[in-house]
């Protein structure tokens, strides 16, 4: 898991102040002419993303359909373009880089997907990192994730890390059960002017993208995975 660790490191090393949109904006407002969001623009995906994967493409940074308050989305950028773009969930970003399954989901503008991206905290206090599994260690030792059987092993487990977090659906309404990539089924609700993820009642953070394809939820824990 080399690249994982770096992509996890690079993202420690960058500070986290998430620019959050409001979870309900009305979509029907229509936005001020030449209204954007300035700061978010001007971000970068980091250097270990494209170090990792040197296809990948920056934000235009020339349009204003990638406002999330500006009503449906109707240009062309997509959840792989902005993923990457917000410091406070940058690991789980460069998590979905090393997944096929979720990263091609993200690439597609066919597919609408909302995608459950765990604060840089939320998986840096878990246990264990996310590739990690107690079994894996009690059956087979300190070793378990070295070597390429290791890495395969390790793979897998974060494959069902990142696929726990990635709902096939956009908009994804209040109640609607759904059964993420990973297989769990998941819906949302309001609660004590909360909205919460359930069934494990995982806090929604706000909304920080909003783009053809689909939203980039924050959440402030992980959602189950196990
Ligand atoms: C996909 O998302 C777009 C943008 O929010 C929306 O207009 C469209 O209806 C969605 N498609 C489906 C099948 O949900």
């Amino acid at each position: 898991m080399k690249r994982t660790a770096f992509v996890a490191l690079a993202a420690l090393a960058l500070t986290s102040s998430a620019q959050l949109i409001p979870f309900f904006t009305d979509r029907k407002q229509p936005a001020a002419p030449g209204a954007r969001t300035p700061d978010r623009l001007n971000q970068k995906p980091m250097a270990g993303n494209q170090l990792n994967n040197p296809g990948i493409q920056l934000p235009p940074s020339n349009t204003d359909n990638d406002n999330p308050s500006s009503g449906p989305p109707t240009g062309d950028v997509i959840l792989s373009d902005v993923l990457g773009t917000q410091p406070s969930i940058q690991i789980f970003a460069g998590f979905t880089l090393d997944i096929p399954s979720v990263s091609s989901r993200l690439n597609n503008g066919n597919q609408n997907t909302t995608v459950l991206a765990p604060l840089n905290r939320a998986i840096t206090s878990l246990p264990r990192k996310p590739w990690e599994d107690a079994r894996e260690y009690a059956a087979l030792g300190a070793e378990a994730y070295s070597g390429s059987e290791g890495e395969d092993r390790a793979q897998r487990n974060l494959r069902r890390f990142a696929e726990a977090h990635i709902v096939p659906v956009s908009p994804w309404k209040e109640g609607e059960k759904v059964q993420s990539l990973g297989g769990g089924t998941v819906w949302w609700e309001k609660r004590d002017g909360k909205t919460l993820v359930m069934p494990g009642s995982v806090e929604v953070e706000g909304v920080v993208s909003r783009v053809a394809n689909g939203e980039v939820w924050v959440v402030k824990e992980v959602v189950n995975y196990t």
